[in-house]
Parts: structure tokens; C-alpha cells; sequence
């Protein structure tokens, strides 16, 4: 990566400070660029889902998994949790998705209470062997008594077809038919997944982030108190990918310290640490064992850090820098924080990262784990809320007295409560993935690239001004 002749930049940088300058290109189409991350995690899309309560659960895991990138489960979840999330995470088919499923004698309200956790909006109903009868929709209740059953608004004429038919095959069908969703079932004609058009289709562009045994991948983080080596050693039994030790300030001793410890237990596993953002940060975390370290103070959604104590660094500066001392050590950085747009991935991987850790943006999805919520104009959002928000803190330290609890959520750096709108046109973690790598591997094109390695020696950086920066927003809806 450079900067533009006489762009250098005087000052540190952030996302929209800067633009990517097209260059000569021979990368002809977008399906010509390979996505896939080259820091040992496995991740086919440079995406990684960052460690926040209000983000990273099961569903989030497998979605994500199915489509390239990695959720890091929070340091919050209980060993004996992270341990039931992976294998169930693990269970789960590589182009399938997990039906919710009940019977015809369940009430409509039972299938109005889960619908909310599927983007497609769907409940497959089977019979007392687990054979598929149909598919109820929300549209089909959305007018009929939350007590009737589900035979009364049962769609029975589904498509469905064995596990292993071809995705494209089901989706020709499917758009013969101009049906939304395939079942999907097993040897024994038991419904095992659900698969819409668009999944069909997904599955065609993605490679799922796979293990060496072919199961989804997922990481998961601790923090670095306590008995540091036992709770590493509890997070791998569990069987998790990829290890992240995380703290707000990682650069300190207890850091370096934790690191040892993680590295006596698994020489292996993939270590991310963090947060740092500078080289001397970034080197000292390496050299205490560091795989990955993770870039970022202060830029997040949540994070009120900057505002409280002064303390961070613009994130385009901070990413460029500890990039540059991990490649010299032949490691990598995730740009962690920040990402409120699809060129904000692309400029973080331009300058240097291997990947861009995602949070709050993708609270506001169906896959999150929060519940889905309306505000006062009908508008559906679910709640986002800071790691060291008091909110945090509190469900943290519920083992706590009520006076430790309450004097340490006294020294909060994040928002507790904060509403992400669920947007209608893409509602789903997997929309966002899509528009994500569709600008990405556009951002490839534009700079001559087919890998993202390539993207970074090759990209070209200029400095704009605020103008510049509104100048590239379209115009808003209704102008
Ligand atoms: P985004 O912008 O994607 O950022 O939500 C995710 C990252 O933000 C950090 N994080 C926090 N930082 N106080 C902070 O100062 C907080 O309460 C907080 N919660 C999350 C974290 O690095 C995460 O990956």
C-alpha cells in the first residue's frame, strides 16, 4: 500500500479521511478475486465477527461460518456454554440451514414467537417422525388467531428434496416454482434443513470456513485475569478454531503474561490478542506469542473510551502501522472496530489486515442474539450494547458482592443500551456479508488485484477532505 505522491499524511488517519485510487487493472470479473485470508484462521472472507454479547451467539456462528468468515464467542459465555455452542455449530450442514421446526397441532402464536429468528420468515412443521408436512409463513398468520393451529395455516405443496441435491438444481427449481424456500431431508426423509433461493445461490459464491474435518469453524475469547491458562485450556477442550485474548488495553504486562500462559497450553491454536494500536504494541504482543494481534482504541460503535479518557488513535493510521510490524514479523492484524460500511473493510484490508472485526453493524440482524424489537413508529431494531458498558460489567461480575459489583461498573467505556435498526431491505447478517464482499471484491478490480495480498501491495491511498468524503454518499431515498 502507498499513499498517493504527495498525499503522506501528516497527521493519523481514519476510514474517512481516505479513498482508493482505480489503477491499471487485469482482474476482468469480480468472481476472479479470491477472498481468503492467509493469517492461519481459515476464514475464506475477510470478515470476523467480533466478541460482544449483544453480537456473537450460535446462530450468528453458523451463519457467518457457512459463509466464510469467523464469530468470536464474548469472554462472558461459560466454558461449559462455548463447549455446547461449537458442537452444535460443528453439527451443522455446510449449505443446509437449521430449520425451526414444530408440529400441526402447535398454535400460530408458538410459530409467531420464532419466526423472528429467520430472515426468510418461515417455521417447517413436521409430523411425529420429523417427516416435513409443509411450511407455515409469517404472511399466512399474520391475519389468523394466535390460537389456531398451525394444520389451519399449513402450506403443504413445499419443495423438497434429499440433502445432497445439487444447490443449483434446487434453486432452478425453486425459481421454476417461484418458491422462496426448499426442505431439505435426510436418508430417512426427516427433515434436516431448510435452503432458500438465495441460499441456493450463496452457496454457489461462498466456501464455508471449514476445520480439517470439514465441520464450520468458530473462535472464541477470554480476558486475562485469573487463572489464564485454565480457562484457555477449558475454551480449547471445548474444540473452538481460534483463541482470542482480549482486553480494552493490551498492551501491559498481565497481557504479555496471559500470552505465556496461552502459548504453555496450546503452541498450536491460533492466538489473537489485543487491543493495541501501535508497532511497539503490536511486536510486544508477537513476541509473547501473538498469532494475530487486534488493531483498534476507541473506534467502535459502543466504545466511549476516546471520549473518557483521551485515549485511542485514529484507526486507518493505527491499522497501517501494526500492520506493517506484524508483516515484518511474518504475522497479521485484524482491524477491530469502526466498520460502518463496506468500504471501510476494503481500506482496512488495503492497509494491511488480514481481516476486519465486525460488531454492532451486525447487531442489527436477524442473527444476533438479542430479541427483535419495535419502536414507537413500528420500526423493528435490536439493542447493541458496549463490553465495558455497566450493562456489561454487571452481568459480568454477577459472582461478585453488590459492592464490588457496583464499584467496578463505576468505570465504564461503553454505551449500554443503544438501538440498531433492522433494515427491511437487509435484514440478515448474510445481506450485509453479501454487500460487504461484493464492494471488496469490487475494490479488488479496481486496483489490479485477484487475492487480497495482491490488494494490498498494490492499493493507493488519497487524502480527502470532509466534501470529498460527502461527495461519494448517494443521494438520500425520496430527494
Ligand atoms: P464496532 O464498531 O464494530 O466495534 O461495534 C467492535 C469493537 O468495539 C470494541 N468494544 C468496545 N470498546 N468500550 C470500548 O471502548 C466498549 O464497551 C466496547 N465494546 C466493544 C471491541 O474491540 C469490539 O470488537
Amino acid at each position: 500500500m502507498r499513499f498517493l505522491e504527495g498525499h503522506s499524511p501528516t497527521h493519523d488517519l481514519t476510514y474517512d479521511d481516505v479513498y482508493l485510487l482505480p489503477s491499471r487493472s487485469a482482474v476482468e470479473s469480480r468472481f476472479d478475486v479470491d477472498l481468503s485470508t492467509v493469517d492461519g484462521t481459515g476464514a475464506t472472507i475477510p470478515i470476523v465477527v467480533a466478541n460482544m454479547t449483544a453480537v456473537a451467539g450460535r446462530r450468528m456462528a453458523e451463519t457467518v461460518a457457512r459463509r466464510g468468515g469467523i464469530v468470536i464467542l464474548p469472554q462472558d459465555v461459560d466454558p461449559s456454554a462455548v463447549a455446547d455452542i461449537t458442537a452444535w455449530v460443528k453439527s451443522r450442514h455446510l449449505v443446509w440451514d437449521t430449520p425451526l421446526v414444530l408440529t400441526a397441532g402447535d398454535a400460530v402464536a408458538d410459530a409467531m414467537n420464532l419466526v423472528g429468528k429467520r430472515s426468510h420468515g418461515a417455521v417447517a412443521v413436521v409430523d411425529d417422525d420429523g417427516r416435513p408436512l409443509g411450511i407455515v409463513t409469517e404472511a399466512a398468520c399474520a391475519d389468523v388467531d394466535r390460537f389456531a393451529r398451525l394444520s389451519e395455516v399449513l402450506e403443504r405443496l413445499v419443495l423438497t428434496v434429499p440433502l445432497d441435491t445439487p444447490p443449483r438444481e434446487v434453486y432452478e427449481q425453486l425459481h421454476q416454482r417461484g418458491e422462496k424456500l426448499a426442505l431439505g431431508v435426510d436418508d430417512n426423509g426427516r427433515l434436516a434443513g431448510v435452503l432458500t433461493q438465495v441460499g441456493a445461490l450463496r452457496s454457489g459464491i461462498y466456501t464455508p470456513a471449514v476445520d480439517d474435518n470439514g465441520r464450520l469453524r468458530i473462535g472464541a475469547a477470554i480476558g486475562i485475569n485469573g487463572d489464564v491458562a485454565a480457562k484457555a485450556e477449558a475454551v480449547l477442550e471445548a474444540g473452538v478454531d481460534v483463541l482470542v485474548v482480549d482486553t480494552a488495553h493490551g498492551h501491559q504486562e498481565k497481557m504479555l503474561a496471559a500470552l505465556k500462559a496461552v502459548r504453555s497450553v496450546s503452541p498450536s491454536v491460533p492466538v489473537v490478542a489485543g487491543n493495541v494500536v501501535t508497532a511497539e504494541g503490536t511486536r510486544d504482543l508477537i513476541e509473547a506469542g501473538a498469532d494475530i494481534v487486534k488493531v483498534g482504541v476507541g473506534p467502535g460503535a459502543m466504545c466511549t473510551t476516546r471520549m473518557m479518557t483521551g485515549v485511542g488513535r485514529p484507526q486507518l493510521s493505527a491499522v497501517i502501522d501494526c500492520a506493517a510490524a506484524a508483516r515484518e514479523l511474518g504475522k497479521h492484524v485484524w482491524a477491530d472496530g469502526g466498520i460502518r460500511h463496506p468500504r471501510d473493510v476494503a481500506l482496512a484490508l488495503a492497509a494491511g489486515a488480514s481481516a476486519a472485526m465486525v460488531g454492532s453493524w451486525f447487531a442489527g440482524t436477524y442473527e444476533s442474539p438479542g430479541d427483535l424489537r419495535y419502536d414507537e413508529h413500528g420500526r423493528p431494531y435490536k439493542e447493541s450494547f458496549g463490553m465495558a458498558s455497566k450493562r456489561a460489567v454487571t452481568a459480568r461480575t454477577r459472582s461478585d458482592s453488590a459492592y464490588e459489583r457496583a464499584r467496578k461498573s463505576l468505570f465504564e467505556e461503553g454505551i449500554s443500551s443503544s438501538r440498531m435498526a433492522l433494515d427491511p431491505q437487509s435484514p440478515s447478517v448474510e445481506d450485509l456479508l453479501d454487500s460487504i464482499t461484493a464492494g471488496v471484491r469490487s475494490a479488488c478490480t479496481y486496483a489490479g488485484a485477484a487475492t487480497l495480498e495482491q490488494f494490498h501491495e498494490r492499493a493507493v491511498l488519497g487524502v480527502q477532505s470532509p466534501a470529498g468524503f460527502a461527495e461519494g454518499r448517494p443521494l438520500p431515498t425520496g430527494w
